[in-house]
């Protein structure tokens, strides 16, 4: 018999929304008792008496045995999900931000206090990857998991190739969807794919990597002479994260733009939809794919969550218990288009090869191999407008 929830929620925008709509639907024997919501005059489509500013009308309430945490604010939901989870209550998070800098100290708490922290809606939607990783492949040879885990970028990348609107019409689309983050610069800079990476990285490998280490570089300076030279080729531009076993031992993360053919699987990802690739020694390719943004494939997610906790579900963690031969590695080949301005910044970048230069009037560019810790010293030359960096293979 499962465990009656008694819920008290944390934010109420777009996932909390989904979430409650899918909720209503069905009788899961669990009761949403409270929400706490940071703008009070704000009408809400529930009775006004559910809602209340107060965090602590939550977290002292003894009746309420599981928090969700559906809010915007890394640092502000960090205290929410810790002090819950000392005080008893399971957490279901959709925070990426937070759960990708705060992993290994969310963990320690988890043990110490015997509570559970899920958090499938935080990364790629409604894809159940992190389950997957915990559960599935803990005893398989990882060798990568890829794909396309920004619903956002993912979107404007498809209306600018396919339909051939502005980059700025279709981020303000994103926006209007609800796919965006509030601040859109952490889509289209890589920042939110990044945070997803090193969640994935961590139920993979078994890892705890601050995400401040792993490169990201984002779509935003994309410009018409790269999508013509992807045209040109028949490839398509996507953002695409990667964490992979580079060498017996060694495990590679960075989140890049990437040029994709046809035979890629990635290439017809379209939209908001998430593609995760995974590609293990005995297994050999696994491919999720499914919506990665949106209230209801997110709160789908989060749902998932909850109920699981009906039957005491908790990640176990166990990878990064037998972890210890495992290290994090920047040392890394990679092949890369750079489009630049000023001669200059190249010859500050030291490239291993070079393959092709282009000269155009319009543009110019270097296809050639570099490493990734010089892309990460670089970084700031590298990411500035007038420049696009795109991995090609
Ligand atoms: N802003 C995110 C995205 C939402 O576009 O993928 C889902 O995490």
């Amino acid at each position: 018999m499962s465990k009656k929830l008694t819920i008290g929620m944390f934010g109420f925008g777009v996932v909390g929304q989904g979430l409650y709509d899918i909720i209503k639907t069905k009788n899961l024997n669990l009761e949403i008792k409270k929400f706490v919501i940071k703008n009070a005059d704000k009408k809400r489509s529930l009775p006004a008496a559910l809602f209340t500013t107060d965090a602590n009308s939550i977290l002292e309430d003894p009746e309420i045995n599981t928090v969700v945490e559906l809010i915007d604010d890394a640092e502000a939901a960090f205290e929410i999900t810790s002090r819950a989870l000392k005080s008893g209550k399971n957490v279901v998070s959709a925070n990426k931000k937070m759960i990708a800098t705060h992993l290994e100290e969310l963990t320690d708490i988890q043990h110490e206090y015997g509570t559970s922290l899920l958090y499938e809606g935080a990364v790629c939607g409604s894809i159940p990857i992190i389950r997957n990783l915990e559960e599935y492949y803990d005893n398989e040879l990882l060798h990568s998991v890829s794909g396309i885990f920004n619903g956002s970028s993912n979107y404007i990348l498809s209306k600018i190739f396919n339909e051939n609107q502005s980059y700025e019409a279709a981020l303000k689309k994103a926006q209007e969807l609800g796919f965006a983050e509030t601040d859109p610069t952490l889509d289209v800079g890589g920042y939110d794919p990044k945070f997803k990476l090193a969640i994935v990285a961590s139920h993979a490998y078994g890892l705890y990597i601050n995400p401040d280490k792993i490169l990201n570089l984002g779509i935003d300076k994309l410009n018409d002479a790269d999508i013509r030279y992807a045209k040109e080729k028949n490839y398509k531009i996507k953002l695409v994260p990667l964490a992979k076993e580079s060498a017996q031992g060694e495990v590679v993360l960075y989140v890049l733009p990437k040029f994709l053919t046809k035979d890629s699987i990635l290439y017809n990802v379209e939209n908001e939809n998430n593609g995760v690739l995974v590609k293990a020694a005995f297994a050999d390719e696994q491919f999720f794919f499914g919506k990665g943004a949106g209230g209801h494939p997110t709160g789908s997610a989060v749902l998932s969550d909850i109920t699981a906790l009906r039957y005491d579900y908790r990640y176990e963690y166990k990878k990064h218990l037998e972890s210890s031969q495992v290290t994090y590695s920047t040392n890394y080949e990679l092949k890369v288009y750079f489009r630049y301005e000023n001669e200059d910044v190249l010859e500050n970048i030291k490239f291993n090869t070079i393959l092709e230069r282009f000269y155009g009037e319009q543009s110019k560019y270097v296809i050639g191999f570099i490493n990734l810790q010089e892309i990460i010293n670089k970084r700031d030359l590298i990411n500035q407008s007038g420049y696009f960096l795109a991995e090609i293979l």
